[in-house]
């Protein structure tokens, strides 16, 4: 009778961020066409069809993610999980926001990053306003709104698709059966703000996990959100996925999650060859990004629309790599893949 009610509050909860995540975009795209058409992107309309297949596979990502709480994965707790009030506080400043991002996206100035930024520090192809962002990955407003926004983006659903990197990563370590679990390192690259972290916890109370990111602001929301948990030391390194500051072997998992969109081809493949590097053999890299053409044909125009209204500059190309070939170039095998909505989740191991 209880897991029946959690379920249907679970459910619940999820119908209610679905709701305001599309009330959300209706309301501002409308308000955009109106006040700052010139930034409006031409956008393809939605067929009937994969309207059905997008709520078909919102609720089969919601009964997996049920499921595997009840298997014990996590703990049904992380279903709930979220900064309500803090979040509940910044949706005003969205909006608050939005005329300097329309600013934008009409000039088309994609470089309008905060002064004291110093172009030497970072790849070239990081110094953007991805998605249009104010400030870029650069500062502290951005970092404070950022969770809020890919919320909203996904209807809801970033950490349900972000705990599916949850099985395949148990299902490695067990490669690794001798090790205790307080010795078990689990790297996630680009962490960002630290969701995927928070959710591996929950998974692994016992292991190290180290955040690796190139935004000190990303690292600095992170370790507040990290920190907020029960006897947490957050492990948090700035530095480039494509020269990881670790020693080689040194992990005995990497996560890696809504990086490789962002990145040129080149950048990519350097990531998966730095994940291999430091993984130790015996070890499991899981990625998830987003689903691509091969795997995902039914949802093209909604990877077209993304790439429309978003400035994702390198979208196009990742929705058409094979990520298996890089994995494979990069000396990984047994490697698997899986999608879930509008995530696809690899994982592979070094031998
Ligand atoms: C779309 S966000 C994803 C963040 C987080 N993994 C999540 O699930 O929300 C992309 C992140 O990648 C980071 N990033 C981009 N390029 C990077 C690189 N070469 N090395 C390390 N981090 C990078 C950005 O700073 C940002 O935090």
């Amino acid at each position: 009778m209880a897991d029946t009610l959690t379920k249907f509050a679970y459910q619940a909860l999820q119908q209610g961020k679905s709701l305001m995540g599309v009330a959300h975009k209706e309301v501002s795209t409308k308000l955009m066409e109106l006040v700052a058409p010139q930034g409006a992107a031409k956008t393809r309309p939605i067929p009937t069809q994969m309207l059905t297949d997008l709520q078909r596979a919102h609720s089969e990502l919601l009964e997996v993610d049920w499921q595997e709480a009840e298997q014990g994965l996590y703990p049904k707790a992380l279903l709930f999980d979220a900064p309500w009030l803090d979040w509940a506080s910044r949706y005003p400043l969205i909006w608050l926001d939005m005329p300097s991002t329309w600013a934008r996206r009409s000039e088309r100035n994609v470089h309008d990053l905060p002064q004291d930024v110093r172009p030497d520090d970072y790849p070239d192809y990081y110094l953007q306003n991805f998605h249009h962002q104010t400030d870029g990955y650069l500062s502290d407003h951005s970092a404070s709104l950022y969770d809020l926004q890919v919320e909203i983006l996904f209807n809801g659903t970033a950490d349900p698709m972000r705990r599916r990197v949850i099985r395949p990563l148990l299902e490695g370590l067990r490669g690794l059966p001798d090790r205790p679990a307080g010795q078990v390192r689990v790297l996630d690259v680009a962490t960002g703000t630290g969701r995927t972290l928070r959710q591996l916890r929950a998974a692994l109370p016992e292991a190290q996990l180290v955040g690796l990111d190139l935004s000190a602001a990303y690292l600095r929301q992170a370790n507040r959100w990290l920190s907020q948990l029960p006897n947490e030391l957050p492990q948090l390194v700035q530095g480039n996925g494509e020269a990881m500051p670790f020693a080689s072997n040194s992990m005995q998992a990497v996560t890696c999650v809504f990086l490789l969109h962002e990145l040129p081809g080149e950048a990519r493949q350097n990531v998966l060859n730095e994940s291999y590097r430091v993984l130790e053999p015996g070890g499991t890299l899981v990625v998830a990004d987003s689903v691509q053409l091969a795997d995902s044909p039914q949802f093209e125009t909604a990877m077209d629309n993304f790439r429309r209204v978003f400035h994702e500059p390198y979208y196009r190309d990742y929705i058409g790599d094979d990520i298996d070939q890089r994995l494979q170039q990069a000396g990984f095998s047994g490697i698997r893949a899986a999608s879930h909505l509008m995530t696809r989740v690899w994982s592979a191991t070094k031998r």
